[in-house]
Order: structure tokens, then C-alpha cells, then sequence
């Protein structure tokens, strides 16, 4: 492949927005490696979706050291294209891993232990071949491992130079309002919280997620915004060849479901009114909602990046645009995924 030069105008396309009360800057949409950049994945197809991305002003690429499949594999690719492409323009990007879902085998292979995080993001630098993560997390909350010692480990991995900020993913809002306690109290830069939200699963917010964070300055950057492609007109013919529910794996095909298509199709017809697709709606709505910084998204190809970048271009919502949502999503059944 041809070497990389990055669009001169990128940072004229993406907005921006801070991470809570801190110094960090993230893109509105964030590009995660969870899905399609793993060694079963095509490798220059992984290299064009990263490319097409900072080119477009994504900025923000998020890992963990599971990603794949092959575990760790995503990581290893990523390596290799930044080291090929991205390499000087290491001090314009935000890179992230995680830790703590299952890695290797034995007591530290997952979960929340001092000895596990250190070793997991060594692990990951190694992968990538950074001398450092600009944002590294404790993946979810451990039951059995005190978070102060989870939180301990973070502060050290700052503090070492192997992270310039940190974060924790999945934790309930008592747990999160704990741990960021704890990063305050230590002063170490904890100033992202990474959960799943999009339009058809608002449990942070009915949880008062984002009205805690808010209170104590952390951004908020949330997963699966597009509730895995649910959340786009991709499925209302059927399910696509090579999607992620044709795979059945994190996306079962019983999900889509003929009420849930019903509903899809009429957010589909919303989104048409506001002259955007479904997908580009589905972010829009998430970045209007107070104390998110960044929609982080997955995709599959270029052409899926280009139309979600285009997203925060219209992201204002009027009350009966949100209640019509609202009426379409609880009406009958409660879905949640
Ligand atoms: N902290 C955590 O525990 C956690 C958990 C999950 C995810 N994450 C992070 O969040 C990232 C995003 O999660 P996600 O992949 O579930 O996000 P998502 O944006 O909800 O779903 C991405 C999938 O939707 C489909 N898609 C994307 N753009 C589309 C478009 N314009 N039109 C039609 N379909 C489109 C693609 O699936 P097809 O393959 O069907 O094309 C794509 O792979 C991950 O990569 C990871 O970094 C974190």
C-alpha cells in the first residue's frame, strides 16, 4: 500500500469536544478496534478505515488488550499500521487500551489487581510498539480486588509513563463516583468514563452516570452508540451478508426482532424528516445529550466511517423530536442491548 499522507484539512471536518474539566480534547466520534481489526480481519481494510478516519478528523482510537479475535490481535495490527502510517503524527493522537476482561490464563489474566493491570499494559505497549497510552482503563469493576488497589495501579501506570490519563469502563455510578474519588484524592489524572449508551439502552442515564460525572468534571465517552449496527437502516431488509448479526456472535440474530424492526423503521422515517441517515441520527441524539464528550463507534468499512463522521454536523434535537423518539422506542416492548 502506498504511504500515508493525512488530510491537511482534517481538523476543519470533526468537531471536538473536553473531557470533563481536564486538558483532553477528544473527537465527537471516537474510532474502537473491537470488531474488524483482529487477525481473522482483512489487514488493509483495517489500515483504510484508520486512515479514512484521521483523514476525517477521528483522532481518538480505542483499543483493549481482548480485542480481536485472535485476544491481543487488534492490538498487533494496530501496531503495525501506526508504525507504516501514523507514526509522526504520534503527538496528535489518543490512543487507549484496557485491561480487565480475560487475557491469559492464572489469577492475573483478568479482573482488577495491581500485578494485572501493570503487566496487561505492558503487554499492550508491547503490542502496539508505543512508549505510551494517552488514556488507559481499568476495563470493569473487579468484586473481589479493592478498587483503592485498582486505583493505585492506575496512578502508577501514570506516574511510570506508560499513561498520560486514565479511566475505568463499566463501573455502576456508587463504584465510578468511588474510583474517581480515589484518582482525585491521589492526584492522578482519572478523567474519562467509558459505558455502553445509545438510543434504545439509556441505563446511564437513568442511573444518574452522567449527572455524577458532570458534577465532578470526568468526561463521558460511550460504546456501541449505534447499538452494534442496530441503530442504522442496515437490517430492515434483512440481515446483510458478513454483518455483525449475520455472525451471531455479540449481535444475535434474535435480537431483530419484528417489533424492534417496526420501531427502527420508524426512527428510519425521523431521520429521513432531518435530511440524515439512521446511524448519523443515532450519534446526533447521543452527542446532544448533556455530559457526553464523544460517540465511540466500531465499523466495518471506509464508507460506514465517512457517513457517521458526518453525525455532529446536526446534532440539534427539538422537545418533539425527542419525545416522538421517545414514544417509537417505549412503546410496547422495552428493548435493551
Ligand atoms: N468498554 C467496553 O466494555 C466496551 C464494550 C464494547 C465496545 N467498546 C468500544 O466501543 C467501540 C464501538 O462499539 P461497537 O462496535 O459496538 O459500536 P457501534 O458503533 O454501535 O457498532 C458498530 C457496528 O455497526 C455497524 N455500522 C457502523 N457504522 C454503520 C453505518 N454507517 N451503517 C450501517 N452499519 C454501521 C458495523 O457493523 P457491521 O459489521 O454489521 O457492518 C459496525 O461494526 C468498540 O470498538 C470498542 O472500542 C467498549
Amino acid at each position: 500500500m502506498n504511504t500515508y499522507e493525512a488530510n491537511t484539512n482534517r481538523y476543519e471536518v470533526m468537531q471536538t469536544a473536553r473531557c470533563g474539566r481536564s486538558g483532553l480534547v477528544l473527537p465527537e466520534i471516537s474510532l474502537g478496534l473491537w470488531h474488524n481489526f483482529g487477525s481473522v480481519d482483512s489487514f488493509d481494510n483495517a489500515r483504510n478505515m484508520l486512515r479514512t478516519a484521521f483523514d476525517l478528523g477521528i483522532f481518538h482510537f480505542d483499543l483493549a488488550n481482548n480485542y480481536g479475535p485472535e485476544p491481543g490481535s487488534a492490538e498487533e495490527n494496530f501496531g503495525k499500521i501506526f508504525a507504516a502510517d501514523f507514526k509522526k503524527y504520534r503527538d496528535e493522537l489518543i490512543i487507549s487500551s484496557k485491561a480487565g476482561f480475560l487475557m491469559w490464563k492464572g489469577p492475573f489474566g483478568e479482573w482488577g489487581s495491581r500485578k494485572s493491570l501493570i503487566a496487561s499494559c505492558d503487554q499492550s505497549l508491547k503490542r502496539m510498539g508505543l512508549d505510551y497510552v494517552d488514556i488507559f482503563y481499568h476495563h470493569r469493576p473487579d468484586p473481589d480486588t479493592p478498587v483503592e488497589e485498582s486505583m493505585l495501579a492506575l496512578d502508577h501506570i501514570v506516574r511510570s509513563g506508560r499513561a498520560l490519563y486514565v479511566g475505568i469502563s463499566n463501573y455502576n455510578t456508587e463504584d465510578a463516583l468511588k474510583a474517581f474519588t480515589i484518582l482525585r484524592e491521589l492526584k492522578t489524572p482519572g478523567v474519562i468514563y467509558q459505558g455502553r449508551f445509545n438510543m434504545l439502552n439509556r441505563d446511564l442515564e437513568k442511573a444518574g452516570m452522567f449527572d455524577m460525572l458532570q458534577q465532578i468534571g470526568i468526561g463521558a465517552i460511550c460504546f456501541s452508540p449505534l447499538a452494534q449496527g442496530l441503530l442504522s437502516g442496515k437490517y430492515l431488509n434483512g440481515i446483510p451478508a458478513n454483518s455483525r448479526a449475520e455472525r451471531n456472535h455479540f449481535l444475535k440474530k434474535e435480537a431483530i426482532t419484528p417489533d424492534l424492526l417496526e420501531k427502527i423503521s420508524k426512527l428510519n422515517a425521523i431521520a429521513k424528516r432531518r435530511s440524515q441517515t439512521l446511524s448519523q441520527m443515532a450519534l446526533a441524539w447521543i452527542l446532544s445529550r448533556n455530559g457526553v464528550t464523544s460517540a465511540l463507534c466500531g465499523a466495518s468499512s471506509p464508507e460506514q466511517i465517512i457517513e457517521t463522521a458526518q453525525a455532529p454536523m446536526r446534532k440539534t434535537f427539538s422537545q418533539d423530536e425527542y419525545d416522538e423518539i421517545d414514544s417509537i422506542i417505549f412503546s410496547r416492548i422495552k428493548y435493551s442491548n
